[in-house]
């Protein structure tokens, strides 16, 4: 690594926020790690940017050793904790954050995150003058400008070990199930575990919205019963979460009301947010901390590390905050051709 900026930068501060994903212990640890190569320490804060305004959680914060960070890159969770921070709406939250970061001598912030941590990283430089760095840890993937977000590989891996077992059992007994994905407000979650599921239906924001509910629950009844009528077997619909009002179980409430059809309704959860992470994740992870401890040393600022083609680039915070990246529709033209043959070989 080279840099510009090794004289200036003696403390970078590091904490994850909002929901958890796994590979944020691996990106910690890919922080430490680089931060160590120019002689940085590096300060752990806890619990979100809770770490940075309520007392008992400033009192938790502390230096990262190589040895805290040593085994953890498998582990799920993080080893910082996490947390949702309304105060960072707010001036004076942002204030006390800032007076912490400046009691540290804090030189840079980096932050793993979703958008919403983000959008509390670009409010702090009101009140704050060092550099911040963001690094998307979530497993919803929705964060724009980057192809994938720390934690995603995992939650769909997570996913689809699920309903592979729930497949089984449905097929067993010939059932319909409606499996509810995480994601937050976005479907990529979805979309990737249902097209590596083969699910007969995939209900995301990307290919449902806007549409009046009554017409679906006509053609999604009346496109199951086509389905069983030329094979008996299971039949699985997953769908976003917060897509359906009500969620998954009050859609298998309204199919079975409408055409008498049962519907065994399945929340997924957050199991989805737990486990080991994924290869594939702990590798973007690493290469993601390096990648902020080398935009730090190049003088970079309100910045998120993003990857493209496999690339790593800095990113402007305010690019990534504005819109949700959607589910691509290559991916979503893909489930629709693959449904249409599935339907053609079964004629
Ligand atoms: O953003 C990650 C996520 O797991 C979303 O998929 C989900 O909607 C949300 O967090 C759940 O948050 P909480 O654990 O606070 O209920």
């Amino acid at each position: 690594m080279t840099s510009k900026n090794v004289q200036a930068i003696k403390r970078i501060g590091i904490l994850t926020s909002g929901g958890d994903a796994p590979g944020m212990n691996a990106a910690i640890r890919s922080v430490v790690l680089a931060a160590h190569h120019y002689h940085i320490e590096v300060i752990g804060f806890c619990h979100g940017y809770n770490g940075l305004i309520c007392q008992e959680y400033i009192e938790q914060a502390r230096a990262l050793t190589l040895l805290e960070v040593n085994n953890v890159i498998h582990l799920g969770g993080t080893l910082l904790k996490s947390a949702r921070c309304q105060l960072m709406l707010e001036d004076q939250g942002l204030q006390l954050a800032a007076n912490t970061l400046d009691e540290y001598n804090i030189d840079a912030l980096i932050v793993v995150g979703g958008d919403g941590s983000f959008k509390g990283l670009l409010a702090l430089q009101r009140f704050w003058s060092g550099q911040v760095i963001g690094i998307p840890g979530t497993i919803d993937n929705d964060v724009d400008g980057t192809d994938y977000t720390i934690g995603f590989a995992t939650a769909v891996n997570t996913g689809i070990e699920a309903i592979d077992k729930i497949r089984d059992t449905a097929d067993a007994f010939e059932r319909i199930f409606i499996v509810e994905l995480m994601g937050r407000h976005s479907g990529h979650i979805t979309f990737n575990v249902g097209i590596a599921c083969a699910a007969e239906q995939v209900l995301t924001f990307e290919n449902f919205s806007g549409e009046d509910p009554a017409v679906k629950l006509q053609q999604l009844a009346s496109e199951i019963v086509k389905a069983k009528e030329i094979r008996h077997t299971s039949y699985i619909i997953v769908i976003a979460e917060n897509l359906w009002q009500g969620g998954a179980t009050e859609l298998a409430k309204q199919l079975k009301q409408y055409s008498g059809m049962e519907c065994t309704p399945c929340i997924l959860g957050h199991i989805q947010r737990g486990g080991s992470p994924v290869a594939k994740d702990r590798i973007l992870a690493t290469k993601m901390g390096v990648a902020a401890v080398q935009g730090i040393m190049d003088g970079k600022t309100n910045v998120m590390v993003a990857e493209q083609d496999n690339a790593m680039y800095l990113i402007a915070l305010e690019e990534a905050v504005k819109h949700h990246k959607l589910v691509s529709q290559q991916l979503v033209d893909a489930q629709q051709n693959i449904l249409a043959l599935t339907a053609q070989t079964q004629c």
